[in-house]
Parts: structure tokens; sequence; C-alpha cells
């Protein structure tokens, strides 16, 4: 999967133009090569990557891979669940996740409660590709997830994010999928 997943992991965070001083969060990093592509662009600037993922295997794995990261106070990373981020409000430049909103069983809760933590004017981009998605539903590999793409962005226009919409690209000749949302307004009422 990690090899598989690469392009994707990476389009996420070019697309999400990171900047030196941004504090930036991956949700559902897995093998963590965003991660590791994100910690690049802020390593020489004041900016911080966060990982959360609920897996206690993958938290395993990347507390060792990103050992160096961590000392240096540039990397941290968290088991929890997306649906209860142990971050306070407005604190992210950009969030991004990769093949994973899928496995959130209440996505528009999911959804207010990465917004509440993304600070005014912040971005998130989400990477899939839907054609490696339809196949993995038609073969039964994701029974039970919520793989529409439609409602996903509906969840997030919900939760107040605003300019959501999804771009169709190409890795070489490979077609993938970005949707992009803004909180520019924060929730009144959380
Ligand atoms: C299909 S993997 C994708 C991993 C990586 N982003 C990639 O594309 O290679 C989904 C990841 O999301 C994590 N995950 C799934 N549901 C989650 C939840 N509710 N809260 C936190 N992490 C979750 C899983 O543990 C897994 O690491």
């Amino acid at each position: 999967m990690q090899r598989k997943n690469q392009y994707l992991e990476k389009a996420a965070v070019r697309l999400s133009r990171i900047k030196a001083h941004h504090h930036v969060l991956e949700l559902g990093f897995g093998p963590g090569i965003g991660l590791s592509a994100a910690y690049k662009l802020v390593k020489e600037g004041e900016g911080k990557i966060y990982g959360v993922d609920h897996s206690s295997y993958v938290l395993k794995h990347a507390f060792t891979s990103f050992r160096k990261e961590i000392r240096e106070g540039k990397v941290e990373l968290y088991r929890s669940d997306v649906i209860n981020l142990p971050f306070a409000d407005n604190t992210f430049d950009r969030v991004f996740h990769c093949n994973c909103f899928y496995f959130w069983a209440d996505l528009e809760g999911v959804a207010k409660e990465i917004h509440r933590v993304m600070k005014p004017n912040s971005l998130m981009v989400t990477t899939l590709s839907l054609s490696s998605l339809q196949q993995s539903k038609t073969q039964g590999h994701l029974p039970g997830t919520n793989t529409d793409v439609l409602n996903y962005m509906v969840a997030l226009e919900n939760a107040s994010f605003s300019n959501v919409y999804i771009e169709y690209l190409k890795y070489k000749d490979i077609p993938y999928q970005a949707i992009f949302a803004e909180a520019d307004k924060k929730l009144v009422d959380k």
C-alpha cells in the first residue's frame, strides 16, 4: 500500500502549498509518506508537522521512523480518533489527508472537528483515486465504508467549510482527484 499511495500522499502535500512557518496536520498518516514530504517544507522554518492516526501499529512504526524529527521538536504524533482531535481551536494553517474519509463513520461530526482546529483562512486538501476506490469496493475490500465523494463534500459544507471543490488531476498517466476546502469562517455554535 505504501508504494501504491506515495503519489497521492505527495500530491496532497504539494497541493496544500505549505509554507515554512505553517503548522500542518495530517489525518490518518499511515506509513508516513506525507509526514516526511511535509516535514521537508518546514524544517528550516518556524513550522511544525502534526499527525493523528488511531492505529497503535501505525504509531509504533512512526515513533521509530520519525525519532529524529520528534526529538528536534518539528514533528508531533498522536494516537487519536479524528472525531476527537487532541488540539486547541484554531491551531492549523493546513490539514491534509489521503485515502481516509471512507473510514469516518460520522462524516459531518469529523468535518466539524477538523474545522474547529483550523485557523481562519486555512486550507484542507484531500487526495484520492476514484478508480482505485471503485476497484476496491467492487472487490469487497472496503465493506461498510463511506466512499461517496459527494457525501464528503456536503459534510464539509455543512461543517462551514467554504469553496469546497474537486479537481481531476493526473500523476504521469494515472488519474487522481483532489478535494479542496477552506476554513475561512469559524463556527459560532460548536
Ligand atoms: C487506507 S489508510 C491510508 C494511509 C495513508 N494516508 C496512505 O494513503 O497511505 C487509512 C489510515 O487512516 C487511519 N484511520 C482510519 N480511521 C481513522 C479514524 N477514525 N481516526 C484516526 N485514524 C483513522 C488508519 O489507521 C490508517 O492509517
